[in-house]
Parts: structure tokens; sequence; C-alpha cells
């Protein structure tokens, strides 16, 4: 695998068909799981232009920041809180399309306007999550959901 990716396609879903491929192969014979979390913030960052996009990862009871991409962060999350330990809480993706609208956001930056979240699962728990921020409102659908999911699935699975 060359440390290069090659993204032809023009939609969301193109795009996410040609780099999880690309992401498995560049992870797949790599023993570090930190390295492999961080390749695939780099490379959802650099295929997407996500404002902010990374792993929080539990330890001590708490979400710890991880490998990311983006503006500087809260390091550290408690359970049921904000999108992230909501996402962890209710073992359940979550989809926010204005985040001020959302109960207990936690605004790590105020440029932050839409989110989504998906829980890594190991066994039935929660072992943290993958965050993806947007700048812009609403800009995450189930397409998202459908596919950082599968590269969550594929990444618990390298654990
Ligand atoms: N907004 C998140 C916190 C993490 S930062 O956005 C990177 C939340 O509410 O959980």
């Amino acid at each position: 695998m060359s440390e290069q990716l090659f993204i032809s396609g023009q939609t969301k879903k193109e795009k996410y068909v040609e780099l999880l491929p690309q992401i498995y192969a560049l992870t797949k014979t790599e023993s570090s799981w930190i390295a492999n979390l961080a390749n695939t913030s780099a490379a959802l960052k650099e295929t997407f232009g996500f404002f902010w996009v990374g792993f929080y990862l539990v330890s001590e009871n708490q979400l710890v920041l991880g490998p990311f991409q983006g503006p500087i962060a809260c390091t550290r999350i408690s359970i049921g809180k904000g999108v992230c330990g909501t996402s962890w809480e209710q073992k359940k993706a979550i989809l926010v399309s204005d985040v001020e609208q959302f109960p207990g956001h936690i605004a790590c930056s105020s440029l932050s306007k839409s989110e989504v979240v998906i829980p890594l699962m190991k066994e039935n728990e929660v072992i943290g999550v993958l965050d993806v921020d947007s700048d812009q409102l609403n800009d995450f659908d189930e397409v998202d959901v459908k596919y950082l999911s599968e590269l969550c699935t594929w990444l618990v699975s390298l654990h």
C-alpha cells in the first residue's frame, strides 16, 4: 500500500466507497492501534476536509482524547456528557444537525455546527468513539453513519 490516497469520486458515497478499502489496506498490517487511528483520522480529513475528526478512547472510566486532525480539543469527557458521552452511554451512533440544539453539547470550538459520533464497540462494550465535526449546519446524514460505522467495525477488529 502506497502512503497516498486516490479518490476520484465526486459524491460523498463514492468517496467513502473508494476510501474505506484504502484505509483497510493501510491499517491491516500495522500492529499499533494508535498509529492506525492516527492515519484513519488523517485519511478522513484529507478526503472530506472535515473541520475536526478524531477519536476519544475510554480510559479510567472517561473518554480521553486520542488521535485526531483539526483544532485542539477538550481532553476528557464523562459518560453521558456531550454528544460523545451520550453515544458512549447509549451505545449508538448520534447525528446532530445543529449542535446548539443538542442539550449538553460540549463546544470545543464555537465554529463547530454539526456533528456525528460513532461508538467503537467491542464485545458489547464501548472502547472509544469516532467524532466528526463540521463547521456547516446539517452536514452529516445516514450515508456518513453507514460508512463510518463500517470503518469503526474494522478498526475494532484490529484492536
Ligand atoms: N462536541 C463534542 C466534544 C468533542 S469536540 O467537538 C472535538 C461533544 O459534545 O461530545
